[in-house]
């Protein structure tokens, strides 16, 4: 069973991987719930990369074609996935939108992060939509990935508050800080505890949990 052996993640990402940091060392800690075995970016010389091969996780580039915004041809990397059997992906400021090949082998298996209290503030700017906005709170969300960006199922979100005199520096700051406790216990929680869907909602402390999903066939077999 998924749930009683640890999980292998692997985490997707664009960028300067701080997010990537906090998942990482929590798995070192035992914290989250498996290991962290790989790493895909489409950005060849994302700081990510490099933060994963100090720690020793294998990274990878797979090709991403023609498009800035998705990937021409997802099969190269749900191939890297297979190879290294991975069961859940983390995706951690990921900047490529995901289609079916992607998704419909990892439903219920990937995750993202998103910094905003979804629904508010969805898409590519999450901190400075909201500051704009003028909004007194917003915050971070942990969530399932679905085919509609920034829109599945909410695993774990916290509050962030938004200050006088705030810059988006100031508040990006504030919500990568929060990022980075909520992201690691929601990823462990998702994956060793009980929990039930209904509807839209991730309802914790009874249920199968991840072992109730359907074997993700990719990743075994
Ligand atoms: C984070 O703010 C995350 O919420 C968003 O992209 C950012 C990634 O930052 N999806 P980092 O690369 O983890 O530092």
């Amino acid at each position: 069973m998924l749930a009683s052996r640890p999980v292998r993640f692997a985490v997707l990402a664009s960028g300067a991987g701080s997010n990537f940091e906090a998942l990482a060392a929590a798995a070192e800690r035992e914290a989250l719930g498996g290991t962290i075995a790989l790493v895909l970016c489409d950005v060849p010389d994302a700081p990510v990369l490099d933060r994963a091969a100090r720690r020793g996780i294998a990274g990878l580039t797979p090709p991403v074609g023609r498009f800035r915004t998705r990937l021409e041809d997802e099969r190269p990397w749900l191939d890297a996935l297979t190879a290294h059997a991975i069961d859940v992906v983390l995706c951690a400021g990921f900047m490529r939108r995901l289609h079916a090949t992607l998704l419909t082998p990892f439903a219920g298996r990937m995750l993202n992060i998103h910094p905003s209290l979804l629904p508010s503030f969805a898409g590519r700017d999450g901190i400075g939509d909201a500051l704009a906005h003028g909004v007194r709170v917003t915050g971070c969300t942990v969530h399932l990935v679905e085919s509609e960006v920034d829109s599945g199922p909410i695993v774990a979100q916290a509050a962030v508050p938004v200050l006088d005199g705030d810059t988006r520096e100031s508040l990006a700051a504030r919500i990568h800080a929060a990022e980075h406790a909520l992201y690691p216990e929601a990823v462990r929680r998702y994956v060793r505890e009980p929990w039930r869907r209904e509807g839209r909602r991730i309802v914790f402390g009874e249920g199968a949990g991840l072992a109730g999903l359907p074997a993700a066939e990719v990743a075994h077999g």
